[in-house]
């Protein structure tokens, strides 16, 4: 087995990514457009590279982990005969083109997202998502193993990103949803640490309703025993109103609001709340 990897990119996801495959005794090339952040990793027994070409021809295995995926695409040269493994984080569409522009040159081409921080790497906690060319990733998979936990999604190179942004997706919501919550206890002076504790409880408890809206909204069954659309709709005048009479700035209530209305004005108020996936996916004119 070939253990040379290239590392593209050494900010601080980069660097972690190339210090996890050194501690795993592998021959790490590395190449950074600041070349001094290189010098770290070559203290402990790295490769520097003089150029991102000269890093992409030191190994079968290229992995790239820059800031934007424009940085990416800017850097990668002739990728024949090479692995890419892009961490990079982009879209959908960027990983897909980026794949043909790989394959076309004679390279295969493996897209990831990284659902960790730097100090995760190279622990089981790490979950990272690729997808692309499987016979490349499993003939890698070692390897990438050693970056933290892979999980491969498919032949699309395009379902990494988008498994990473709808993760983020999920996790934005949960957070803007907590952030405006403690504006309005602190609108009163509550000290946000006096409420956060009765908040994650409270989100965690919510957390079990979502197996029961996957099956619902995968099952087109919008039955409901729990809450239906219409008894949530009543609740977002007021939650407006007390967002404004506390001087505190709606956020992204209106536009939950009106996503509920939409609900109940095409019918579906009696439905449980996996409904309103349905309409997400019919965008509002
Ligand atoms: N950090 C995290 O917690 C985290 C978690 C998950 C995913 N990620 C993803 O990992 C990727 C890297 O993040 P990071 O935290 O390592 O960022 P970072 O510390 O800001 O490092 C950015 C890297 O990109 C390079 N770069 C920027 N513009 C470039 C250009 N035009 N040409 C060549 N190189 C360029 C920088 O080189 P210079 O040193 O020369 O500026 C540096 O190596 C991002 O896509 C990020 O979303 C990060």
């Amino acid at each position: 087995m070939n253990t040379s990897v290239t590392v593209l990119g050494l900010g601080l996801m980069g660097s972690a990514l190339a210090e996890a495959l050194l501690g795993d005794g592998r021959t790490v090339t590395v190449w950074n457009r600041s070349h001094a952040k290189a010098d770290p990793l070559v203290a402990k027994g790295a490769v520097k590279a003089e150029t991102a070409a000269e890093a992409i021809s030191a190994s079968p295995l290229v992995i790239v982990c820059l800031s934007v995926y424009t940085d990416a695409e800017g850097i990668l040269g002739d990728a024949a005969g090479r692995t890419i493994v892009q961490l990079t984080n982009g879209t959908p569409r960027q990983a897909r083109a980026l794949a043909d522009r790989v394959t076309g040159q004679g390279g295969r081409y493996v897209d990831g997202g990284i659902m960790a921080v730097p100090p995760m790497i190279g622990r089981p906690e790490a979950l990272i998502l690729y997808s692309g060319d499987e016979g490349a990733f499993e003939e890698h998979s070692e390897t990438l193993a050693v970056l933290g936990r892979p999980q491969f999604l498919g032949g699309d190179p395009g379902l990494a990103p988008l498994f990473d942004l709808a993760l983020l997706d999920a996790m934005y919501g949960m957070i803007a949803g907590f952030q405006h919550a403690v504006a309005l206890v602190r609108s009163e002076k509550v000290p946000a640490t006096t409420f956060e504790p009765m908040v994650t409880a409270w989100l965690t408890a919510m957390m079990a309703l979502f197996p029961e809206q996957a099956r619902a909204v995968e099952a087109g069954d919008f039955a409901t025993r729990v809450s239906s659309v219409a008894t949530s709709q009543v609740a977002f005048p007021g939650l407006i109103e007390t967002s404004r009479d506390q001087g505190v700035d709606p956020g992204h209530l209106p536009a939950l609001r009106d996503l509920f209305d939409r609900a109940v004005a095409e019918g579906h108020g009696d439905d449980g709340l996996a409904r309103l996936i349905t309409l997400l996916e019919r965008p509002a004119r």
